[in-house]
């Protein structure tokens, strides 16, 4: 069935033109070096010049852009505005739409330069996904982080694009030798939905998992009842 989908998805593509095509891919890389850019790279040791010294991570999780951003996009409004991910700093939804050629000069400049650890096209794609694969997160999850979308809609996305690897119950992890049960989809999904949806949006870096916008071709609906049903999984 995976393979049909990606099958259906590569035509799909070839009938875009080729720059909507090569937007795609790049909203997805994107999307996976804002969640963690140095996922098979080597690993700044020292702590990130911007890392507030008062606040609680240390070495490289502090140069991940979700660390001081926020997997809601809005920073210190949003789910660290309080915690162990504390760090006070705005987020970044405010420049989505923006154009990304406006967008790319803000990660090379200064004390946020990422030129020297990323080549152009990762700040490229960084930019596109900061234009084109933001989210409104309160359009997905309420307040008390309760997603927003209807778990019976989302139940046969999951079987279909979820399952193989995740297992009906969210527990089966066979990657890492996690534990069944110990850090299931389910249990994410419901302490931490927020990062859920970035993930379900565009995949786990560093793994095959598909990005349900650019490799499932998703619409906003399907991924939040999506993230719906991952919230009603036992494990
Ligand atoms: C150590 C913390 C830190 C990390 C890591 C970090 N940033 Fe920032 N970022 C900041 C701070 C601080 C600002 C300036 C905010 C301000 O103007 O008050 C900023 C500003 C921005 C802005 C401009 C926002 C605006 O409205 O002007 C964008 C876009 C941005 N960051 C994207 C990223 C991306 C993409 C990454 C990952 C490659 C990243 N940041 C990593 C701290 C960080
Ligand atoms: C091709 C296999 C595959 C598919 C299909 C897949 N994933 Fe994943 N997923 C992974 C791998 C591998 C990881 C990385 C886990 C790790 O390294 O701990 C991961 C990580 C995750 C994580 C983060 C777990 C954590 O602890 O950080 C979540 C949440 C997740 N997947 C949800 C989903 C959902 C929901 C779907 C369907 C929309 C899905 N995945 C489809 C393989 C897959």
């Amino acid at each position: 069935m995976k393979h049909r989908m990606t099958a259906i998805a590569l035509v799909a593509g070839m009938l875009l033109t080729g720059s909507a095509l090569a937007a795609d891919l790049s909203v997805k890389r994107g999307g996976l070096l804002y969640d963690k850019w140095y996922a098979g790279r080597e690993k700044p040791e020292t702590n990130h010049p911007l890392y507030p010294a008062t606040a609680k991570k240390k070495g490289a999780a502090t140069w991940r852009c979700k660390e001081c951003h926020g997997w809601d996009y809005i920073g210190a409004r949003g789910r660290y505005a309080k915690g162990s991910h504390f760090t006070g700093i705005k987020g970044t939804y405010q420049v989505a739409g923006k154009p990304a050629s406006k967008i790319e000069p803000m990660l090379k400049s200064g004390n946020h330069d990422f030129s020297k650890m990323l080549s152009d096209a990762d700040i490229r794609a960084l930019a596109t996904f900061l234009s084109e694969g933001q989210v409104d997160i309160a359009k997905f999850v309420d307040s008390d982080n309760r997603a927003l979308g209807e778990a019976d809609g989302g139940k046969p996305l999951y079987e279909e694009n979820c399952a193989s690897c995740h297992g009906t119950d969210g527990g089966q992890l066979d990657f890492k030798g996690k534990k069944d049960g110990v850090q299931g989809v389910g249990w994410l999904a419901r302490k931490n939905p927020q990062e859920t949806l970035h993930k379900i949006r565009f995949g786990h870096p560093g793994s095959d998992m598909p990005s349900m916008v650019v490799d499932a071709g998703l619409g906003e609906k399907q991924i939040s009842d999506l993230l719906a049903y991952a919230q009603t999984l036992e494990q």
